[in-house]
């Protein structure tokens, strides 16, 4: 029985974990992945997947209610689809990250090859979700790609830009699940619990996190810490660009599952789902207080830079 991250953490403040304590929460909030297999395949399609304060489908008020669950629908297939998709980036940075600590610490080695397991088991749950919604949802969501070359665009840049993105990415999850998922009674409670399980073991990433970057900021210049940050507010650009794509496939898969829409719908969507794509995954990130904590302390002298690229993600 899973219950919630294993212990309090404070990756904003002072650090007061190590890896050593790490390794042992995660082996507690570990799940295995026949546990959750379940809850995908009993999804009821009659029900809303993803909070409305995410899918922001209620918000197309041209539509019935039944288009506008379908647009829940489309919108849940994406979301998960979109941490399969930042976890293939996720998971070769930390494995590259694990060869870096073999001859260092046991300890950082074991946290991170958890790590790592930990994502490869998320990105094999999340493909299990997307074949079980096409066969429930009835026609394909097509998701952007393809993965290899945006994983492989984001592998280039810095390691300690690619820290930083994954630490955004680890405490949007833990906005979107706190503040959205786990208090809305009226989802689907079998993809509540997906969303459940992997917010459980993300709180652990979010920790191990700080400490890498901790070490590999400590080791840095003033330049490589700009380099870096720059190295960030490029993935997230390119990311942000992506999510625009994303809401033209979403409009393509309503059209191919529901019927047709007039030019002035078409806009109408645009304005509501560029910003709600951009409010999930950018700004909740660059936004958190514990993300810009710990950007503040490991990159002292950036953060104009963080607050500049926040506000031109805003204005879309
Ligand atoms: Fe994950
Ligand atoms: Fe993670």
């Amino acid at each position: 029985m899973v219950h919630g991250p294993a212990r309090p953490y404070d990756p904003g403040g002072a650090v007061t974990y190590s890896f050593a304590s790490i390794i042992q929460d995660a082996e507690k909030a570990r799940w295995r992945i026949e546990d959750v297999i379940s809850c995908i395949h009993d999804i009821d399609f009659s029900r809303d997947f993803l909070p409305d304060a995410l899918a922001k489908a209620d918000a197309l008020e041209f539509l019935d209610p039944v288009a506008r669950q379908r647009v829940n629908h489309i919108r849940a297939h994406s979301y998960v689809q979109l941490f399969a998709l930042v976890e293939r980036f996720i998971l070769p940075f930390a494995m590259t990250q694990a060869g870096a600590a073999l001859h260092e610490s046991a300890e950082e080695l074991l946290a991170l090859m958890q790590f790592g397991e930990e994502e490869a088991k998320h990105i094999a749950l999340f493909e299990r979700f997307a074949q079980a919604f096409e066969f429930g949802f009835g026609t394909p969501c097509e998701f952007i790609g393809p993965a290899a070359e945006i994983v492989g665009s984001v592998m280039t840049e810095d390691p300690l830009g690619v820290a930083l993105a994954t630490l955004h990415i680890e405490w949007m999850t833990q906005q979107h699940y706190l503040h959205s998922v786990r208090g809305d009674p009226d989802i689907d409670p079998r993809y509540k619990s997906l969303l459940r399980h992997h917010w459980i073991e993300e709180a652990q990433h979010a920790r191990l996190d700080v400490l890498l970057i901790e070490r590999l900021a400590g080791r840095e210049s003033a330049h490589g810490c700009r380099r870096a940050t720059d190295a960030y507010i490029r993935i997230f650009d390119q990311l942000a660009a992506l999510l625009d794509q994303q809401v033209e496939l979403d409009l393509d898969a309503f059209t191919r599952a529901h019927g047709s829409l007039t030019d002035a719908e078409r806009d109408r969507w645009r304005a509501v789902q560029r910003p709600a794509y951009r409010d999930a995954f950018v700004l909740a990130g660059v936004n958190h207080p514990r993300f810009r904590a710990v950007q503040q302390r490991c990159f002292p002298g950036c953060s104009s830079k963080i607050e500049a690229a926040s506000a031109r993600w805003a204005a879309g």
